[in-house]
Parts: C-alpha cells; sequence; structure tokens
C-alpha cells in the first residue's frame, strides 16, 4: 500500500527546513569549542577541506537517495540493496534516535537556563552547586549544576517534547510553517549577538585569533579528525535526514543545487557563529573550554555576565536562539524516525506513530536528564544522566555517525551501480557531476571515515580504554560497559529486528 506522501508547499521551505536542521548546536557553540581545541585559525583549512571532499558529496548523495526513491533511508537504501541495504538504513535511523534523545535533553536544559535568566542566572550571588567551595565553579556552572541534579528539570525536557510533536503533528505542513519564522529570526539574533560581540573593547582580537592560520597543527590528525567529525554532525549527514527531506521534493528538483545552497546557508552560519562567540570570549579573557556543553552552558554566559548593560537581554537572547536553532534541528531527527516507521509500516498511521516515537524518545530523553548526583567533587560529570548522555554520545557521533556515512558510499559507490545513482542527480540538476564524484564516493570518503573510526578505536579504545572507565561513577564501574553494550543493543539488534518484520510496504516500494 502506498500512503499519501507530504510534500514541500514550495522550495524555499524546503531549503528553510533542511538548513534549519543543519543549523543548531553544532553550529552556534560546538564549532567554536572545536575550533578553539585544534587552534582557531588552523582548524580553517581541515573544516573547508572536509566541507568539500566530504560534507557536499555525502549531502548530494542523501539528497538524491532521497529524492528519486521517495522514501526515507532505510526503504530507499532497500530498493538499492534488498534487507542489507535496509539494515544499514535503520542503522542509521536508530543511531539518529539516541542523538534524538540526548539532543532534547540538551534543549530541555537550555529552556532550564533560559527560565533562570528570568530569575536568578545573572545575579552574582548563586549557591555553588554541589555544596563545592565558592570560587571553584563561576555563577552560571553553579546554577547549571544546580540545575540539572533537580528533578524538577525533567519538566522542561517533557516542554521540549511536546514542541516537537506539535512540529511534527501534520508533517512537512507544520515544520515548513515553524521554519519560516525560526530560520530567519535565528540569522537576526546572531547578527544581533555578532555586532554586540566585535564592539566590545577587545572583542576583534578574538576575530583575528580565529583567523590565524595556525598551520603547524595541521600536521596533527586529531585536527583533522575533529574537522571530519565536526562536519557530519553540523550538516545533518550520515542518519538519512537529508535523505527524508528530500523524500518530500518533487521529483524533477535539482540536487548539486539544493546541496550547494544548504552547505553554503550552514557554513556560513557556523562563520558567523565563530565570530561572535570568539570576540565576546577575548573581549573578557576568557579561555574558552573544549567541551562542547561548557562553552554552551557556562563559557559563553560567563561572557554574557561581563557585559557592561543589558545582560539580562543578552543573555536571554542567546538562550532564545539556541532553542530555535535546536527545535528546528530536534524535528528533523525526529521526522527522520516517524518517516522510516511510516514507510515501513503505513497502515499504522501519522498519529498513532508520532505518539509511540514521542513516547520512546522521551523515556529516553529523561534518563539523560537523571538528576541523581554521582560525582559530588564534580571531577567528571556530576550528574547519572549527564554521565550518561556524555557516553552515549562518544559511541554514537565517534562511531554511528561514521559507520553510516561508511555504509552509504559502500552501498552507492560499490554494491549498486554508482553510474546510475550518478546519471538520476545528473538528470535534474543544473550542474553536472562527473568522474571526480565516483571517485570521491568510492575512494577519498570512505578512506577517510575508515581512518577517523581506526583513529578514534586507537588513541581512545585501545590507548585509554573503554570510553567511560575513566571516569568517576562511584562504584558503578560497569556503567560504560552496559552503555557501550546498550548502544549496540539498540542500533545493530534494532536494525536486525526492524528488518526481519514483515514489509508491509513491499509493492508500495517499487
Ligand atoms: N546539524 C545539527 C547541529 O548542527 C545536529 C544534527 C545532527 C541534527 C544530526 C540532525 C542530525 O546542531
Amino acid at each position: 500500500m502506498t500512503v499519501e506522501r507530504g510534500t514541500w508547499r514550495s522550495k524555499l521551505g524546503f531549503i528553510l527546513a533542511a538548513s534549519g536542521s543543519a543549523i543548531g548546536l553544532g553550529n552556534i557553540v560546538f564549532f567554536s569549542a572545536n575550533a578553539y581545541k585544534f587552534g582557531a585559525g588552523a582548524f580553517y583549512v581541515p573544516y573547508f577541506v572536509a566541507l568539500f571532499v566530504i560534507g557536499l558529496p555525502i549531502m548530494i548523495l542523501e539528497l538524491g537517495l532521497g529524492r528519486f526513491t521517495r522514501r526515507s533511508l532505510p526503504e530507499s537504501l532497500r530498493m538499492i540493496d534488498g534487507p542489507r541495504g535496509e539494515f544499514a538504513g535503520w542503522f542509521g535511523i536508530l543511531n539518529a534516535t539516541i542523538i534524538t534523545m540526548y539532543y532534547i535533553t540538551i534543549l530541555g536544559w537550555a529552556v532550564g537556563m533560559l527560565v533562570g535568566s528570568f530569575s536568578s542566572l545573572w545575579q552574582p550571588s548563586a549557591v555553588p552547586a554541589f555544596g563545592l567551595d565558592a570560587g571553584v565553579l563561576n555563577n552560571s556552572m553553579s546554577y547549571f549544576f544546580n540545575m540539572i541534579s533537580e528533578y524538577n528539570t525533567i519538566a522542561f525536557v517533557a516542554l521540549v517534547w511536546a514542541l516537537n510533536m506539535v512540529v511534527v503533528f501534520w508533517g512537512t505542513r507544520s515544520i515548513e510553517a515553524v521554519v519560516k519564522i525560526f530560520v530567519p529570526l535565528m540569522w537576526v539574533f546572531m547578527i544581533v549577538l555578532i555586532l554586540r560581540g566585535v564592539t566590545l573593547p577587545g572583542g576583534m582580537q578574538g576575530v583575528f585569533l580565529l583567523f590565524t592560520p595556525n598551520f603547524s597543527v595541521m600536521s596533527d590528525p586529531e585536527v583533522w579528525q575533529g574537522a571530519f567529525s565536526q562536519m557530519f554532525f553540523t550538516l545533518s549527514l550520515g542518519f538519512g535526514i537529508m535523505t527524508t527531506y528530500a523524500s518530500y521534493l518533487p521529483k524533477d528538483s535539482d540536487d548539486v543545487g539544493n546541496a550547494s545552497s544548504i552547505c553554503f546557508m550552514n557554513c556560513s552560519f557556523e562563520f558567523i557563529a565563530g565570530l561572535a562567540i570568539f570576540s565576546l570570549l577575548f573581549a573578557f579573557a576568557i579561555a574558552p573550554k573544549a567541551s562542547t556543553l561548557s562553552m554552551m552552558f557556562f563559557v559563553v554566559p560567563e561572557g554574557i555576565a561581563a557585559f557592561p548593560f543589558a545582560v539580562k537581554l543578552f543573555g536571554i537572547l542567546f538562550f532564545v536562539l539556541l532553542i530555535m536553532a535546536g527545535l528546528t534541528s530536534s524535528v528533523s531527527l525526529v521526522e527522520a524516525l516517524i518517516a522510516a516507521v511510516l514507510d515501513k509500516f503505513p497502515h499504522a498511521g501519522r498519529k498513532r506513530v508520532v505518539a509511540l516515537v514521542a513516547a520512546i524518545g522521551m523515556t529516553g530523553s529523561i534518563a539523560f536528564a537523571w538528576p541523581m548526583v554521582i560525582d559530588k567533587g564534580l571531577a567528571s560529570d556530576g550528574t547519572l544522566g549527564l554521565s550518561l548522555l556524555d557516553m552515549f554520545d562518544h559511541w554514537v557521533f565517534q562511531y554511528g555517525l561514521m559507520i553510516c556515512g561508511l555504509l552509504e558510499c559502500v552501498l552507492v559507490g560499490w554494491v549498486y551501480d554508482v553510474d546510475k545513482v550518478l546519471a538520476h542527480i545528473n538528470e535534474t540538476s543544473s550542474i553536472k557531476l562527473g568522474g571526480k564524484f565516483k571517485v570521491l564516493i568510492r575512494y577519498i570518503v570512505p578512506a577517510i571515515i575508515i581512518f577517523v573510526i581506526g583513529w578514534n578505536l586507537i588513541t581512545q579504545e585501545l590507548m585509554q580504554g573503554l570510553y567511560g572507565t575513566s571516569f568517576e561513577l562511584s562504584g558503578a564501574n560497569w556503567l560504560p560497559w552496559l552503555v557501550f553494550a546498550g548502544w549496540l543493543g539498540f542500533a545493530l539488534g534494532g536494525a536486525f529486528l526492524l528488518t526481519r518484520l514483515t514489509d508491509t510496504n513491499s509493492e508500495g516500494a517499487a
């Protein structure tokens, strides 16, 4: 049975939705954290190489797959390689589901910080978290750790889930309506923050630092690994998000043109976000810590708190910006899962699938928000939820994403006929792709991804032990192993089960 498939009302609606997915927390805070960690100006060269060698080709591939199969990832890969392809597709979707869960938890915390902005967050007298000595933590840090160790934070997470459900409820129609307001507004808010940042005394120095190339670090493979992972995450690649969104496009859409617009919008936003954050931090001589969440919840807020005036206003602006950008990304994750389930079980009906996805997803998000304090000294993550989040993020971000990207390239480049895919894409694209694209998909991208996976395996798991085993977990030393097994069980076991389930849509998939 084929069900009526949603379609975007306009090309603009699609571009806004796809760039809304791409522009998220990754652009506003994770990019700056990575850029700082990997030598600021030095990061741009690997970053642009990653954009053209990995980002753009995979974006074109994912858009092409969705557009001409008109299916989400598992079904579209099934058309290419039968059940093996479908399995790979579900593996991607289930990894994306884990990201959805913790991404929404992070957004819930951002809502908590926004609420705090109206009360005590920006006042200097916050009580130090966990009973640590005053002076160990700055104000936003104390506020953050106190907040995430309270049970009522779970309500914020539930609220963000409710918002996501409303936005995906009517599919493309409601998503399009929201992104048309949020995406332009995000640019406006970002520009206000940049203007504030660069006009601060000393702000321009941060900008210079961001653009002063430091070629010496470029021989470090870790910088390259960082740039490639950042590119996957920031462009929402690897999970079939873009495949799902493109499956709602008319058959004659221009993949190369669309991919270029999305990449351009995303990377320029990231670029200007870097200007805002670096200028703000350097104006106040704050050394940005490389951890991405600390950048979001206390490094940038510390900079804002030092503004000469309108601290509260800019603080609110910053958290509203994060929430808007995060929401247009999280709905794409939620929609990819809903579409995949609906493609496989068209009889289930959208409403029921939305409810099921929300129930499962919210359970996961609540686990990641679990406020139980397991590390009072804050030597690692503090709460159980944050530790779980940190460990799952490691597996999904460092490995899941990469493996999915690799599988897509291998399936299209080696198992299926890459010339056919190329012909499909060229048929409707304004810029025609040639042999270089084939070489990228068949050799270069897989080689890079294998390098990144191998690098992570060797430098973390082999040299330092399974991720998380060095954390302070007050007696729960088995937790990292449980998380590792949980990730494998959920993503691999789940993909196996879902592929095995009766395919109720077989004739509709032709
Ligand atoms: N691209 C989003 C960001 O930059 C995150 C994301 C990753 C969204 C993967 C969907 C899929 O924040």
